[in-house]
């Protein structure tokens, strides 16, 4: 049996409410699949290899359902401006730069490297418009053993010329050649279809993606409603559309595959196409905050039962590591909560469980240790002093101080990489 159990104290979300706490429990992994959480290990695993992790907390590895590689370098850069102008003067200029592949190189090395030592286990990531800084990035996201979703970007309008594709039938080209080129490739990393949002993105390649989405079965991620200024942009370009999410559903965008980052300003509409369409939300609550957008009702958005994970959107999120955006996306909805009397914070099993369970159904049987689900995994000391905390105890406090820097062992898959 191609099988290990690792020991500690197991902590997995088992709904938006409810979160497991297992003291001293076996979680066994065969063939990259849990099959199962014990208190004692079961006979018929007997002799099969024990990573023992003491007192350690155990937890899924947390999925960040949204950020770009390419803002890497551009990390607490602009804060205090808003969305379109800090997307002038700050990314579009720091994306144009991926042109050259030694450049990207060097950033997406650094971007990888931190990435494989924190808390997340699976990501979805936008790169640039440049196919081979594209192709790079999943060469060396593959090295990290981190399963992600990463795609070159297109944009063919509204957008400075020296970022901006020529073209939809140029963009389009671009994406097929970046989509062969990748073809068979990689073991972790897949390509995700991904227009920019739609202000960047011509009627005709919005289309023309949703096409190439479906001949090839992909998945597709975007941005969607992130601040008023933008939606009002939208619905200057596009008078004859209902609402935002609508430009994206008839041009066959908007699925369960599809993952939309932001959506703070949704219409009724919206929310409706996007229940009906199974698609899924990335709440990025750092850079909502940073890029003053506002604070998406993701209470509401949990109680209406829609799919949400969280996202680290970097950079217009100062950090990518996800123990900083599940409490910023607490400290958002406490505020929203102070200012808004319909509304009410978001608690700590909510936070942890889009943090993990629910961006990971994203990926599949994803985000719990649980059996059938795929073996994701990290351990983490949780540096308090010894005492008597209790397992809930313990657990408030890693929600509120952990950082990257406490794991000490992960595991994707099944597969251990330190
Ligand atoms: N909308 C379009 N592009 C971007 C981006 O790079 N970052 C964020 N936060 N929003 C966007
Ligand atoms: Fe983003």
């Amino acid at each position: 049996m191609n099988g290990f159990a690792v020991f500690g104290n197991i902590v997995f979300s088992l709904s938006p409410n409810r979160t497991e706490m297992l003291p001293k429990h076996y979680a066994v992994c065969e063939n990259g699949i849990c099959s199962g959480v014990f208190p004692e290990l079961p006979a018929k695993y007997a002799g099969i290899r024990v990573d023992d992790f003491g007192d350690m907390l155990i937890i899924p590895g947390y999925v960040d359902l949204h950020t770009h590689a390419a803002q890497y370098r551009n990390l607490g850069l602009g804060m205090g401006s808003r969305l379109l102008d800090w997307l002038e003067k700050y990314t579009f200029p720091e994306e144009a730069a991926f042109a050259s592949e030694e450049y990207a190189s060097s950033v997406y090395e650094c971007f990888a490297k931190e990435l494989r030592s924190g808390f997340t286990t699976r990501v979805c990531i936008l790169a640039t418009v440049h196919v081979p800084a594209t192709l790079l990035l999943a060469d060396i996201m593959e090295k990290t053993g981190l399963r992600c979703l990463a795609g070159k970007v297109n944009m063919d309008r509204n957008c400075p010329g020296f970022i901006r594709e020529e073209d939809a039938a140029a963009s389009l080209r671009d994406t097929e050649e970046w989509l062969a080129a990748q073809n068979g490739r990689f073991q972790n990393v897949s390509p995700v279809i991904t227009p920019r949002f739609v202000p960047s993105c011509s009627r005709e390649l919005l289309e023309g993606l949703g096409k190439t989405a479906d001949l090839y079965k992909l998945p597709v991620q975007s941005h969607l409603s992130e601040t008023r200024d933008e939606v009002a942009w939208v619905g200057d370009l596009h008078p004859e559309a209902k609402c935002y999410g609508e430009i994206y559903d008839r041009s066959g965008l908007l699925g369960p595959g599809s993952v939309m980052a932001h959506c703070v300003y949704l219409t009724q509409g919206d929310r409706e196409l996007i229940k009906r369409s199974g698609a899924f939300i990335a709440h990025c609550p750092t850079s909502n905050s940073n890029l003053q957008s506002g604070v998406a009702p993701v209470c509401e958005y949990l109680a209406e039962g829609m799919n949400i994970g969280l996202g680290s959107d970097i950079s217009g999120g100062h950090t990518l590591d996800m123990a900083d955006v599940i409490r910023e996306a607490i400290s958002a909805s406490e505020l929203r909560a102070a200012e808004d009397k319909n509304a009410r914070p978001l608690s700590m099993n909510e936070a942890f469980y889009m943090g993990t369970r629910g961006g990971g159904a994203f990926f599949g049987k994803v985000g719990a240790i649980e059996a059938g689900f795929e073996f994701d995994a990290v351990a983490a000391v949780d540096g308090l002093p010894p005492g008597d905390a209790t397992l809930i105890e313990r657990f408030e406090k890693f929600i509120c101080s952990s950082s990257g820097a406490d794991v000490r062992a992960k595991y994707v898959r099944g597969k251990r990489l330190f």
